[in-house]
């Protein structure tokens, strides 16, 4: 065989070679594109028509398919709890910092760097680990009967223990959490003496024992069984919204007062979001959040609940700008759940039922 032959046939057997190597490649780096589906598994305690259009909206923008879960917040995080590693949840949704705090504690999130998120939300609205970040805020006010009571009475959280109040203030039970999450916040800024005080002063003033959910509190201002309701602000939107004539009346019948204007400010409470402990689509969850938090979609979410946008460069609802501006309370959330079980215990001692 001469040298050139030799020379061809050696480098057609290269080339073949490199064919053969180039076709397995090409199949190798094609395959997952093709076959895997990008999708984002989200566990949410929310229940709202808005909150599906948002998710359609984000599969529509991103490619990324939403699949919910529906759950109450502790089964949801009982559920991530039992399926450990294996969870397929990507993002918790929940109501409440001091949930939040509590999924966190039970490590079922996990801490995500996002440029969009620190621009998007406060940082007194996200965790200090950003492990979850607030969606959407309201404000735990005063409401007061309208035909019995000047706005001009009301001041702080603090001077509802006044004698002026013996037997006029309507509030739930202490096991619920927006008034654990308000006491905490009354701990974290006065410490636990000054909280107990002021849970013992609530209980002398109330008007009967504690029953009933928010909605009820202002139904019972209404029909006269006292004076003055304390109340997540959301409530009133959905009592003035409601097809009941009935709840229409009582939202009508209340005026809304933000307490500690001078001070602090009003207590403030959130629902958010945060990426699960083992999310099998990290970035798609954290582009997902990223999507909440956004203007357009901050528009949505923040009418969907009469609740306030947590992005500052969105207006509240019209609803919501009619009940006035107000000083927010810029504790940072993370210390309503630090500070829960103290709450709870502060609440027994004061026999706040
Ligand atoms: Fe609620």
């Amino acid at each position: 065989m001469s040298i050139t032959k030799y020379l061809v046939l050696v480098s057609v057997f290269f080339m073949a070679i490199s064919c053969k190597t180039d076709k397995k490649t090409e199949v190798k780096e094609e395959a997952p594109v093709v076959t895997k589906t990008q999708e984002v598994n989200v566990y949410t305690h929310r229940h709202y028509a808005a909150d599906q259009e948002l998710f359609a909206q984000f599969e529509k923008e991103t490619g990324i398919k939403v699949n919910v879960v529906n759950a109450k917040a502790d089964e949801l995080m009982q559920k991530m709890t039992s399926e450990g590693e294996q969870s397929p949840a990507d993002v918790l949704i929940t109501v409440d910092a001091g949930r939040l705090v509590r999924a966190k504690d039970k490590g079922l999130l996990q801490g995500v760097t996002s440029t969009t998120l620190d621009k998007n939300i406060p940082a007194h609205l996200r965790d200090t680990d950003n492990a979850w970040f607030a969606l959407t805020k309201r404000a735990r006010v005063i409401v007061y009967a309208k035909d019995r009571v000047k706005p001009e009475a009301l001041s702080t959280y603090e001077e509802l223990t006044s004698d002026k109040w013996k037997k006029k203030i309507l509030i739930r039970s202490s096991s619920n959490i927006y008034n654990q999450s308000l006491l905490a916040s009354i701990i974290a800024h006065d410490g636990v003496e000054k909280a107990k005080a002021w849970a013992e002063g609530m209980v002398a003033n109330m008007a009967r024992t504690p029953k009933g959910n928010d909605r009820d509190q202002v139904k019972a201002v209404v029909g006269g069984e006292g004076d003055i309701a304390v109340v997540n602000t959301y409530y009133i939107g959905k009592l003035l919204n409601s097809k009941n004539p009935e709840e229409v009346k009582a939202g009508e019948g209340v005026g809304i007062f933000f307490p500690n204007q001078d001070g602090r400010g009003t207590h403030i409470n959130v629902s958010g979001a945060g990426v699960a402990k083992y999310a099998p689509n990290k970035e798609n969850a954290i582009k997902f959040i990223e999507f909440l938090s956004s203007k357009a979609a901050q528009e949505v979410f923040a009418t969907a609940n009469y609740e306030y946008p947590v992005n500052p460069e969105v207006k509240a609802s019209e609803l919501l700008t009619s009940w006035g501006a107000f000083k927010e309370d810029v504790l940072p959330l993370a210390k309503l759940g630090e500070n829960n079980k103290k709450a709870v215990i502060t609440f027994d001692e004061a026999g706040w039922q």
